[in-house]
């Protein structure tokens, strides 16, 4: 039996306050491989024994409710010090996880548990954008953000997710929810090329070079297929001023808001996108519309006719500015859990929204949910198997997000969660909000995708250095095909 002797680590920050237990004993031949990246690696390292520095690199987790403690934080300047790291972590049996933004809601940019080697993109922060042939040459340690403005400043988009300061690495290899996903596709639909660092310690500069590789990582580049370093987008020119519109409703208003969206959804001119937030008691439309406020009026005129919202208001911006606006809200991080639906292309049914009405009235933590249109959106003309990112054809993705959940709230929302997925939203699940909970996530995750990812995973990585409770695995006795 282990002993394990805990030492209190009061971190003040500006913002707040954290304590982590850090166990002092120390990982399997922790000194050989610090002995072998001390040498090796040119950036920075932080160890545990290293409190400040290292629990600064804790905080970094967006969902401070699942936090191990790897044996090493690794932040390189280069790609060779990403092929160090990996030899040095294979040399010495250690598990190797790669993290861009630690926006994970099961923290697995750190691995699911102790004692992970992580290799921490956050030097990797360069961004080149080619207006010639239209692509931005990202490097995945950027945050959203970085890429919405050097795109902006040219005067093109890419399509991104909500929250501005999600990192590139996860959140475009996975998918990519958010407001611009009806006219562009999902972020993954957009990536041409990319620089990965294999397992083998091999760099495959072109990825493109290597076609099932490069169908791999456009929907399940982070799910252990090697450590990307940099990205190839498709970017598009969008005009200078677009236009964000907000409704605001009252509560007893959502049926009906659900069953005009439900109805005018498919038909939506792809420019814009709408999202519905649902709080306690509150509930609103955020949208995007590519054009002028005079320009998307009459798209959404008899929209307001039947819902009646209690407010309406349009302002006219750049896109950076639009999407970034209200960025203070997106930074605090705390304790979470999120739960991820895709809803039919008819809808979710009277019967289904009563059911969460139901569900979320008697709710007893804080939450949100985030129902946002796909119907009618380009992300529906991709074949389901033309890229790993199997999710197609559905009128919504929907986000039930539970804040500083109690234990009980953890498994009310699991029981809902599973009742519910069942019985009135598709069996998909978006993999990019990894729940560790959700059951079949194989199937649920990447479907009829599922077997050749194994195939690939097992070409690439074959002795799943790349691992942890939600990768692909190397082989595999489930079949996902229906
Ligand atoms: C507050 C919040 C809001 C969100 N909003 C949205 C949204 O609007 N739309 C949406 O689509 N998603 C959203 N997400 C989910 C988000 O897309 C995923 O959590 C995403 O995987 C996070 O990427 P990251 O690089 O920040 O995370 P990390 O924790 O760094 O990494 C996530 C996973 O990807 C792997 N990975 C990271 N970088 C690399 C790399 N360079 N090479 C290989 N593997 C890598 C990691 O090993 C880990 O398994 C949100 C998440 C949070 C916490
Ligand atoms: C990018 O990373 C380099 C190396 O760590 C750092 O010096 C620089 O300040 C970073 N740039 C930005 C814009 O964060
Ligand atoms: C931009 O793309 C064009 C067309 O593909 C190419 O000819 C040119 O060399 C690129 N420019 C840079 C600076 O890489
Ligand atoms: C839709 O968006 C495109 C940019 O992608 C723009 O060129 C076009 O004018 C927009 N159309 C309308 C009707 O607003
Ligand atoms: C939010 O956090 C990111 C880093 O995760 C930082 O770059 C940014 O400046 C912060 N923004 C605000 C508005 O606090
Ligand atoms: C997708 O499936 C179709 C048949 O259903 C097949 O013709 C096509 O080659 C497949 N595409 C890929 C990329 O596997
Ligand atoms: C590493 O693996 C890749 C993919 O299988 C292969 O192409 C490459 O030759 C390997 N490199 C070495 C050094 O074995
Ligand atoms: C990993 O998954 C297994 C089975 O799915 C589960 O028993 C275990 O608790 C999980 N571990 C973590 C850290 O999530």
């Amino acid at each position: 039996m282990i002993s394990y002797i805990y030492i209190i680590i009061l971190l003040i920050e500006t913002i707040h306050a954290s304590t982590y237990l850090l166990p002092l004993s120390k990982c399997p031949r922790e000194d050989s491989l610090r002995k072998c990246l001390d040498q090796y690696i040119k950036g920075t390292l932080n160890y545990r024994d290293d409190f400040l520095v290292y629990s600064a690199d804790l905080e970094v987790e967006y969902n401070q409710r699942i936090i191990h403690f790897p044996v090493a934080f690794i932040h390189p300047i280069d790609v060779l010090d990403v092929q160090n790291a990996i030899k040095c972590g294979i040399e010495l049996d250690y598990p190797i996880v790669a993290r861009s933004g630690g926006h994970s809601y099961e923290g697995y940019g750190i691995g699911d548990k102790d004692c992970y080697l992580v290799v921490d993109l956050v030097n990797f922060n360069k961004t080149t954008i080619n207006v010639t042939s239209q692509t931005a040459i990202i490097e995945t340690g950027n945050k959203l953000n970085s890429l919405y403005y050097s795109v902006n400043q040219y005067g093109f988009a890419s399509p991104g997710g909500v929250c501005p300061f999600i990192g590139v690495g996860g959140l475009i290899t996975g998918g990519g929810v958010g407001f611009l996903n009806r006219k562009f596709g999902f972020s993954s639909d957009n990536i041409l090329d990319a620089q990965i660092v294999l397992a083998n310690g091999t760099v495959v500069n072109n990825a493109k070079k290597y076609p099932e590789l490069l169908w791999a990582i456009r929907g399940a580049g982070n799910a252990g297929y090697g450590i990307i370093t940099t990205l190839t987008l498709r970017i598009y020119p969008i005009p200078k001023v677009v236009t964000s519109l907000t409704f605001i409703y009252d509560w007893d208003q959502i049926p009906l808001l659900i069953s005009v969206m439900n109805q005018f959804g498919n038909n939506f001119h792809q420019n814009l996108t709408l999202l519905i937030s649902i709080v306690k008691f509150k509930t609103y439309i955020d949208g995007i519309y590519l054009g002028s406020a005079d320009e998307l009026q009459p798209h959404v005129q008899e929209f307001i006719k039947l819902t009646k919202p209690k407010s309406v208001s349009y302002s006219e911006n750049d896109l950076y500015n639009l999407l970034t606006r209200s960025s203070e809200s997106f930074n605090e991080t705390g304790s979470f859990k999120v739960k991820s639906f895709f809803i039919n292309s008819d809808g979710l049914s009277g019967k289904g929204v009563q059911h969460l009405m139901k569900f979320i009235e008697s709710f007893e933590c804080e939450f949100r949910i985030e129902i946002i249109l796909l119907g009618g959106g380009r992300v529906n003309e991709i074949m389901r198997n033309e890229t790993a990112f199997v999710h197609r054809g559905f009128m919504n993705h929907m986000v039930i997000k539970a804040v500083e959940p109690s234990e009980m709230c953890l498994q009310n929302l699991e029981f809902f969660s599973h009742y519910f997925q069942q019985k009135y939203t598709n069996y998909e699940s978006y993999q990019n909000l990894i729940d560790r909970q959700l059951d079949n996530w194989q199937c649920r995750y990447y479907r009829e995708n599922f077997e050749k990812l194994v195939e690939i995973k097992r070409k690439y990585d074959p002795y799943n250095v790349f691992h942890w409770n939600q990768s692909i695995p190397i082989n595999t006795e489930i079949s996902c095909f229906q």
